[in-house]
């Protein structure tokens, strides 16, 4: 069975249209087979966003790993922040790119392997990360995330304590400040200070 980020372009379309508040605020969200959770806004999504929409925190934002879109197009447009958007997978970027529209936000959605197609530097990189993908590729995505930041930047991620969220938040203390936010059901939102 192919991963929800590997690119198929035979998988069948099962467009689904979901209603989902966030803060209070009313989102509509297009999913799509072949797209993370397509059944609709994963918890451990809703629960980094409500940690990161706590406090008034704006600024460049990238959404590392986007899906259809629900973290950057809910920055985009609860916050003032300028928001960059990037997955490897193609229809991923084609829902969150109709999702964008669905929603009026103005966001930059595009194409990207890792960090390979990203130019500029970061206030947040905020992500759900791919976890099935192996916890090299995990830990490259997490380290490297630092060099995408601006000094004072921040890594916030989500991530279950079944997936290693205890061993993951200490082994990111090599290169980062790193704080629990929160916990809720087993989910962690970790956030990462670059030093
Ligand atoms: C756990 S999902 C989160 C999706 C979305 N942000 C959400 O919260 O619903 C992780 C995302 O990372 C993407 N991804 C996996 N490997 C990647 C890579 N090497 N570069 C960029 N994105 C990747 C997947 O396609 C997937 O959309």
């Amino acid at each position: 069975m192919a991963h929800y980020f590997e690119n198929d372009d035979t998988l069948r379309r099962n467009e689904m249209k979901h209603l989902v508040q966030i803060k209070g605020h009313d989102f509509s969200f297009w999913t799509d087979s072949g797209v993370f959770s397509k059944k609709g806004l994963d918890f451990g999504t809703r629960t980094l966003l409500d940690a990161f929409l706590e406090e008034n925190r704006s600024g460049n934002v990238l959404d590392f790993g986007c899906g259809y879109g629900p973290i950057g197009i809910a920055i985009s447009a609860l916050t003032d922040s300028i928001v960059t958007m990037i997955d490897i997978n193609q229809r991923s970027i084609e829902m969150a790119k109709k999702n964008a529209i669905q929603n009026n936000v103005s966001v930059t959605i595009k194409e990207s392997n890792f960090y390979e197609n990203i130019e500029s530097t970061y206030d947040y990189i905020v992500t759900n990360p791919p976890i099935r993908v192996g916890k090299e590729s995990l830990y490259h995505i997490l380290i490297n995330a630092k060099d995408y930041l601006n000094d004072g930047g921040e890594l916030w991620f989500v991530i279950h304590k079944d997936q290693g969220a205890k061993t993951t938040a200490r082994d990111m203390e090599t290169y980062y400040h790193v704080e629990i936010v929160t916990k809720n059901k087993g989910f962690y939102i970790i956030r990462c200070k670059k030093k």
